[in-house]
């Protein structure tokens, strides 16, 4: 029998596996090229492919090589390369973007995708090739690779400017991709001074103190973070209810006269006992009724998934600092519960991204909050 096309039966672009579905030789190849469908993923995001295609679906190969300035061989390679992969579609020559990405190109969260591309490319990219000495030695093995002297990658970005802001832009983008549920799933109502610990730019600050006109907060960051933080505060005109501390939340007490303390994005970074520390830090600021709030992604208790919990592992595990992952839930709460909390309710949020939070009130002496 010849082996023409018609024999060959094509598999639609399927993905890679997600953990619920048995893994044949097409998702082995996926994880085995994965790096290469990221690089083509930033290629295309960083020459503008898509939105070359969402303003002018149907061009053909030597339209869209004119568009971006590429050579005939470059552009066949990306082309190749994005179709193959899902992210565009080809009918007679003629490409447009496939739907999950035209869908995506025309909300405001398009561009916190592509800050999102950027800090895997400019960030955690180089730092992953340490991934397996960071598992043997327990510790961030890939820190090596970013220029400084910080003892983690926090307090070496003022060395690496363009590291930081690809990085601060990101985490700006990330926030937002989920604190429009932080905002709506949580009850604020009896918040009037919000701690906000390692608060980056003051993104969740920002979003929380517009969402609720009661609402003050004072941002702990390292000295370093400061100047970002107050003028992002100033661009939102916010400077009458959000101030910034230049606070190490390692070494330093919590200040006192907070009735909500919120850890967005931090206890993601640090060991689990670090994280029982800065815990049991905010029980004791903390008046009693006082609500503790974190915020971060979170994996599944079974440690089988979401598969993006999973891949955001490999940054925790080599690059900002000795400590951390994408932690279950479970291990959230036992840290809480170390610190003194005797009981949180668990929000998981809806959205591609594994995001969720935990909120846990300290309760009075007999029990009541
Ligand atoms: C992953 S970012 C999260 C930023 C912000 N909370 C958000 O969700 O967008 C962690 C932040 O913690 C800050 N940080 C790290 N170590 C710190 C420390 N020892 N004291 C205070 N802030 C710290 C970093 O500078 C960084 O801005």
């Amino acid at each position: 029998m010849t082996i023409n096309d018609e024999n060959i039966i094509r598999q639609p672009v399927g993905g890679p596996p997600t953990g619920k579905t048995s893994l044949d030789m097409e998702g082995l190849s996926w994880i085995l090229f994965g790096h290469a469908a990221f690089q083509y993923l930033n290629a295309a995001s960083e020459l503008g492919l898509y939105e070359l295609l969402e303003a002018s679906p149907g061009l053909t190969q030597p339209e869209i090589a004119a568009e971006l300035g590429l050579a005939e061989r470059a552009s066949s390679i990306l082309l190749l390369g994005t179709t193959a992969l899902g992210t565009l579609e080809v009918e007679d020559g003629h490409y447009r973007l496939s739907q999950v990405i035209a869908d995506l190109i025309k909300t405001p969260d398009w561009q916190r995708f592509k800050d999102t591309v950027a800090f895997e490319q400019y960030i955690v990219y180089e730092g992953q090739l340490d991934f397996a000495d960071s598992l043997r030695t327990n510790t961030n093995v890939g820190l090596r690779r970013i220029r400084g002297t910080g003892s983690d990658l926090y307090h070496r970005f003022s060395q690496n400017p363009h590291m930081e802001s690809v990085f601060y832009r990101y985490m700006r983008s990330w926030s937002e991709l989920a604190n429009q549920q932080l905002i709506e799933k949580l009850d604020w109502s009896h918040t009037r001074r919000l701690l906000d610990c390692g608060g980056g730019d003051a993104v969740n600050s920002i979003a929380l103190a517009k969402a609720n006109e009661n609402l003050e907060a004072t941002v702990l960051e390292i000295p370093a973070t400061v100047g970002i933080t107050e003028s992002k505060i100033a661009e939102a005109g916010l400077s009458d209810r959000i101030s910034v501390r230049p606070v190490d939340i390692h070494t330093e007490e919590f200040p006192s006269g907070y009735d909500t303390i919120l850890f967005a994005h931090q206890l993601v970074i640090w060991t689990p006992e670090e994280n029982t520390q800065l815990l049991r830090k905010a029980y004791e600021a903390l008046p009693e009724g006082g609500m503790v709030v974190i915020f971060n992604s979170m994996s599944n208790d079974a440690g089988d998934g979401p598969v993006v919990a999973a891949l955001d592992s490999v940054y925790f595990a080599s690059l900002p600092a000795e400590g951390g992952m994408i932690y279950p839930w479970a291990t959230h709460e036992e840290c809480l519960q170390k610190a003194g909390f005797t009981s949180c309710e668990r929000i998981p949020f809806s959205g591609w991204t594994p995001h969720g939070a935990i909120v846990a009130v300290k309760q009075g002496t007999n029990g009541q909050s």
